[in-house]
Parts: structure tokens; C-alpha cells; sequence
């Protein structure tokens, strides 16, 4: 949709817009101030005395389902029971257990996400789990998180003797290793590099910027990537290995809720020159090879597959029919096995044109319809054929990281983003975001997890790019897809509809920036986004005491901000210049 409506906010009408800066303030200052927290008081007595330097709240305790239209008590949003803390709206497995009937286990769809109809969405605001206590900081995250955050064992059981994490005090530590790198993973990183390169390089001298951790545990590949500037996407269901992914978050590494079943991942097509599957529990070689094609789509050409995994070394068992399986599999894909040793087997991803039509001409693999692999992945269902990217070839040589954050994608012409809107959004954002660190005050070692909720081409977290932060660039599956561009600048992201909630466990997120988002929602006609919807999401996925910057038209935010105290939030407001140089105010 050449210059679609939905940039119009770019391209300067005379709308006054706002930013609000708020703080997710649940229970702010009482939460660590005194050990008993007032969620607890609260519990035992609903009229019980607030404690001493508590902001007194009248909100109830109630399971509350959504209503419709959403119904807001005057006393605020109720707040969920306590047992409620880890709600993950469409990733409930009770709700998945009354699906199961009609859901393809085979190809494990139980494990995507499945959103309950609106009226069995729960209508109120997760509260912390007990003792919860705010994160500790990046670096020492990567290593020591609080055990009362994420108090699961069952990890620490069935992988300690493989150094993912163990308890220590009142913290959990993590070694660094894997299943497939016992010993650490900086050395199994020198590992991969040292196969890819011959022995020449390390994974950033192959070309290596952006890395896709399939079934990523508690993320440690991603966090020791960083050492070299290489950044990860990492997913993992919610499945029996207890909240990986809350783990992740934990300590400070991007990650999400997500698997590889029946749909496309909802990441774009070219994003990655590495896929890593280190015993990911994928069955690769099922269906015809259909997930391997999902990978081909999300490879860049020349880039790897990386597979750690039994059928890779082991003798014993059907692992080596299922390892001749990946051969055929990979061979009709016209990937090329680039090396195979200790335990690990690594494939290139040839844009190969003749050996693909040789090999659909063998009838040994299909080529999709000319189709348009440029929209959002997003409730697309896997396709069983492999695209082929002609002449539009969107895969120039792209730099390294830093350099690529600056990487202009030929494909934002298309969207009615020219060279010269770009430029300006990039500078505009280096200086919002100086704006923002002067509103927020605070120490940015703060702040490590973020997102954007409305990223447009990630001129935001380019220039965040020198704080100690990593952002999850959203791109709303309702606009243009302009997420490609981003991974093209060499930053991470994913494709979203805020009418449903996101895949990501409570408290995740130390700032969230919706710029323009709710009047992109404004006018959608569907249920499950007006306003009330997407400020509890945020309120979920916020932490208590993180961070909420809200721009949009003055309409939108002078009502944000009547809601707001509702959501327990404190609200400043700002104003600051948009891109057309207009006072927007901005709510914090
Ligand atoms: C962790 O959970 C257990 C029960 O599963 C509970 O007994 C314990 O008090 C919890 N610890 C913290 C610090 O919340
Ligand atoms: C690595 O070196 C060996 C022997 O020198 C050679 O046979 C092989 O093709 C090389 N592999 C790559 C990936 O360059
Ligand atoms: C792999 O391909 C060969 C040649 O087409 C075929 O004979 C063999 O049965 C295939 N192996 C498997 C496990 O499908
Ligand atoms: C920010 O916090 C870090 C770590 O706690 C500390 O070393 C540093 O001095 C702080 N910086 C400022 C400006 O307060």
C-alpha cells in the first residue's frame, strides 16, 4: 500500500499529539519498602490500614472476567488473585487443554498460541508474586537472577547436571551451559565459528549479525552472542521445561513465547543469517520437512542451520534414519552440509536458482506460487514449498552491526518511505530519545528490557543502540510490513495484532514506548483493542515500577491519562516537538 494511510501521522497533518511518561507504579514504593507487601495486607483484610508511606489504593481483589463493552469500576481495575501472577492470556494451558480435541498434536500446535474468546479473557491486573523484588541489573543479571521472581524448580531438576542454572541463596545462577554446551557457551560459540570459518574466524568474521535460537532454554547462547555484537531472537514454548523464557527475560536477554508448529514464525522472510537448534525438541525431519522450509524462509542466503542434536553424531536408535531423512531433506532444499563434528552438523542456505528448479523438476521439493512473502507473517499457515526470491532480490551485502543500523531497505520505497523520511525519523528518534533519559531520570542501567510497541522502521531502538537495552521491535500485523527494514538495520522484532495480548510472560518489560499506537487502534472495529484492553496488556507485560511512554493525539491522551490511575499508574505529562516540529504531549 503505497504511502498507506497509516504513516499519515509522518507525513503531517496538524494533529496536536501527547506523550505521557508513566510509571507502572503497582503498589510503587511499598512493594520494597516493607517485606509484608501491601498485595498480602490486602489479602488477609480488604480494609485493612494502609501501611506506612503506601499510596492507599481502592482497588478489589476479584477474579474479573472481560466484559462488553470493558467494564471499569469506579474503586479501579480489580487485581487478579495472587496465583493468577503468571497469566499469559493465550498461552493458558488450561484453556489449551479445552481445545485439545481439535488441535493438530502431531505437527504440536498445542504448543502455538491459542487467545480465548474475548468474554473468557481475564479483566484484571496481575499482581506480583510474593517477595517479588525488581530485577537485578544488566550485567549482573546475565548470571544471578532473584529465585522469589521466578521461583520454579523444575528447571534447575532436570537441567542442572546439564549447567543451565542452579540455585544459590536466594538467587539463581546461571553457569552459562546448555545441553549442548556443557562446558560453557563462549567455548561451543568459538566451536561453531572455528567449523563455519575453517578455523580461520569466529561467527562474526562469517558474516554472522542476527541469529534465530530455536527452543533457546534460558537463553545462554544469546547472552555470550553478545560479546561478539550479534544479536538473537530466542523463543521457546511453554511446554514441561518451566518458564525458559521468564527465566530469559529475567536476566535481561530478548526473547519470547513461541513455536515452530503449524504457522509461520512471526519474524520476516530473509531475517537471519543463522538458525540455531541446539536439542531444540523440533522434529525437523517430520511432515515432509515442512519446519525446515519455514527455517529456508527465514534464512538469508548464505546463511546456516545449525544443528546440535542426537541424530547429528549418535548411531543408535532411529537416529540415523531420521539423520538420512534431513540429508534428503536438506539436499532437495539445495542446502549444503558444511561441516559435521563433535556434535553439531551445519548447513548452508545456497540461493541456488538451477538446483532448485533441477530438484522441483525431480519432484523432490515444490516451489511456492510467485507469491508475496513481503506481508506479515502473521496466522499464516506454514507453506510446504520452498519461495523463490527472483529478480526483487531484497538481499544486498549488508554490513556488520553498527553499520547496519543505518541500512536503508529498498522496500520502504514501496511503502511510501523515502530515503528522506527515514533520515528524518532516524534523527528525530536520536533526539527524542535524549528527551526521554532527561524525563525519566534515572541511572539507565535501569532499564534493559524494552519494547516498542508501534516501531515503524526502528528509529527508536537505533537510537537506544548505546544504552546498556535491548528492544523488541512490534510491528502491528495491521500495518505495512516494515519489519524487514529493522532486521535489515540488524535489530530484532516481531510481528503483533494488539487485539490480542502478547507472548511474553508478566513483568517482563522495563519500558514500553507506544508511539502512535492507539490511534492506530482506534478505529479497528474489533474487539479485544479499544484502550482499556491494551493499557492492561501493558500493565502486564510492564514491571512494577517500569516505565510507560505514551504518545498520541491529544484526545487519546488526555484520556489515558483520566484512565491511568485506574491501572495504579502516575502519570506525568510532557510536551515535546513531533517529527513536524508540533508540540505532541507525552505522557510518562
Ligand atoms: C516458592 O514457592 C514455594 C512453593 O512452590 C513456596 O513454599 C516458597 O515460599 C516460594 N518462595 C518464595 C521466595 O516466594
Ligand atoms: C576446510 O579445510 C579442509 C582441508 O583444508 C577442506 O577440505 C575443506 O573443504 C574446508 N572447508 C571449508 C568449509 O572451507
Ligand atoms: C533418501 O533418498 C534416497 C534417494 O532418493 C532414498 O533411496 C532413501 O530412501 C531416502 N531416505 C529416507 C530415509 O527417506
Ligand atoms: C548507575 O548505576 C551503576 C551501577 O549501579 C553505577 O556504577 C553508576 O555509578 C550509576 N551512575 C550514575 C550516573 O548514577
Amino acid at each position: 500500500m503505497g504511502g498507506g494511510q497509516e504513516f499519515e501521522w509522518k507525513l503531517g497533518q496538524m494533529i496536536m499529539v501527547g506523550m505521557l511518561l508513566m510509571v507502572g507504579c503497582f503498589y510503587a514504593g511499598t512493594l520494597y519498602a516493607n517485606n509484608a507487601t501491601i498485595y498480602a495486607s490486602q489479602l488477609s483484610s480488604s480494609s485493612s490500614p494502609p501501611s506506612p508511606g503506601t499510596s492507599t489504593f481502592t482497588n478489589k481483589i476479584a477474579l474479573t472476567y472481560r466484559k462488553t463493552p470493558p467494564l471499569i469500576p469506579e474503586t479501579g481495575i480489580n487485581v487478579c488473585p495472587l496465583n493468577l501472577n503468571e497469566y499469559i492470556p493465550c498461552h493458558d494451558v488450561a484453556y489449551v487443554k479445552t481445545l485439545l480435541p481439535s488441535l493438530d498434536t502431531n505437527r504440536r500446535e498445542e504448543l502455538e498460541r491459542h487467545c480465548p474468546p474475548i468474554e473468557k479473557r481475564l479483566f484484571c491486573l496481575v499482581p506480583p508474586p510474593k517477595d517479588y523484588k525488581k530485577p537485578i541489573r544488566w550485567p549482573t543479571s546475565r548470571d544471578y537472577v532473584w529465585r522469589s521472581n521466578v521461583n520454579h524448580t523444575h528447571l534447575a531438576e532436570v537441567k542442572g547436571g546439564q549447567n543451565w542454572v542452579h540455585p544459590k541463596d536466594q538467587f539463581w545462577w546461571f553457569p552459562g551451559g546448555g545441553t549442548h554446551f556443557k562446558h560453557g557457551a563462549p567455548e561451543y560459540i568459538q566451536r561453531l565459528g572455528d567449523m563455519i570459518t575453517n578455523g580461520t574466524g569466529d561467527l562474526r568474521s562469517a558474516g554472522v549479525s542476527q541469529v534465530l535460537d530455536v527452543g533457546c532454554g534460558v537463553a545462554s547462547f544469546s547472552a555470550f552472542l553478545l560479546a561478539l555484537d550479534i544479536q538473537t531472537m530466542s523463543f521457546a514454548p511453554k511446554d514441561g521445561h518451566e518458564n525458559q523464557i521468564q527465566f530469559a527475560l529475567e536476566r535481561g536477554i530478548g526473547a519470547m513465547i513461541s513455536a515452530i508448529a503449524t504457522k509461520q514464525m512471526p519474524y520476516p522472510s530473509s531475517s537471519f543469517e543463522m538458525v540455531h537448534c541446539s536439542r531444540c525438541r523440533v522434529d525437523w525431519h517430520e511432515n515432509d520437512g515442512i519446519l525446515l522450509k519455514e527455517v529456508n524462509r527465514l534464512l538469508r542466503s548464505n546463511g546456516y542451520f545449525v544443528y546440535s542434536a542426537p541424530p547429528a553424531y549418535r548411531k543408535d536408535k532411529d537416529y540415523p534414519i531420521i539423520w538420512e531423512k534431513l540429508m534428503n531433506l536438506t539436499s532437495a532444499m539445495c542446502w549444503k552440509l558444511i561441516a559435521r563434528k563433535v556434535q553439531t552438523a551445519i548447513w548452508i542456505k545456497q540461493d541456488d536458482l538451477s538446483c532448485l528448479q533441477h530438484n522441483s523438476e525431480q519432484k523432490l521439493v515444490d516451489l511456492c506460487d510467485a507469491g508475496d512473502d513481503s506481508k506479515s507473517s502473521w496466522n499464516t499457515q506454514l507453506r510446504n514449498c520452498i519461495q523463490v526470491r527472483g529478480a526483487q532480490s531484497d538481499s544486498p551485502k549488508l554490513p556488520s552491526r553498527p553499520e547496519r543500523l543505518s541500512v536503508y531497505s529498498e522496500s520502504l520505497s514501496g511503502k511510501g518511505v523515502t530515503q528522506e523520511v527515514f533520515s528524518l525519523d532516524t534523527a528525530f528518534w536520536q533526539d527524542q530519545v535524549q528527551h526521554y533519559w532527561r524525563l525519566l531520570n534515572v541511572n539507565k542501567t535501569e532499564i534493559r528490557n524494552v519494547m516498542d510497541m508501534n516501531a515503524f522502521c526502528g528509529g527508536f531502538a537505533v537510537a537506544l543502540n548505546d544504552s546498556p537495552t535491548w528492544v523488541m521491535n512490534i510491528v502491528p500485523a495491521s500495518m505495512s510490513n516494515t519489519l524487514s527494514a529493522i532486521y535489515n538495520r540488524g535489530l530484532i522484532g516481531a510481528f503483533h495484532d494488539w487485539c490480542e495480548p502478547f507472548s511474553t510472560y508478566p513483568r517482563t518489560y522495563d519500558l514500553l514506548h507506544a508511539n502512535h499506537l492507539f490511534s492506530h487502534y482506534k478505529n479497528r472495529g474489533r474487539q479485544g483493542c479499544v484502550m482499556a484492553d491494551i493499557l492492561l496488556e501493558m500493565d502486564r507485560m510492564i514491571r512494577p515500577q517500569g516505565f510507560i511512554i505514551i504518545r498520541d493525539a491529544e484526545t487519546i491522551t488526555a484520556r489515558i491519562q483520566d484512565l491511568a490511575p485506574k491501572f495504579l499508574w502516575e502519570v506525568e505529562s510532557h510536551t515535546l516537538e513531533n517529527i513536524e516540529k508540533k508540540p505532541e504531549t507525552v505522557l510518562i
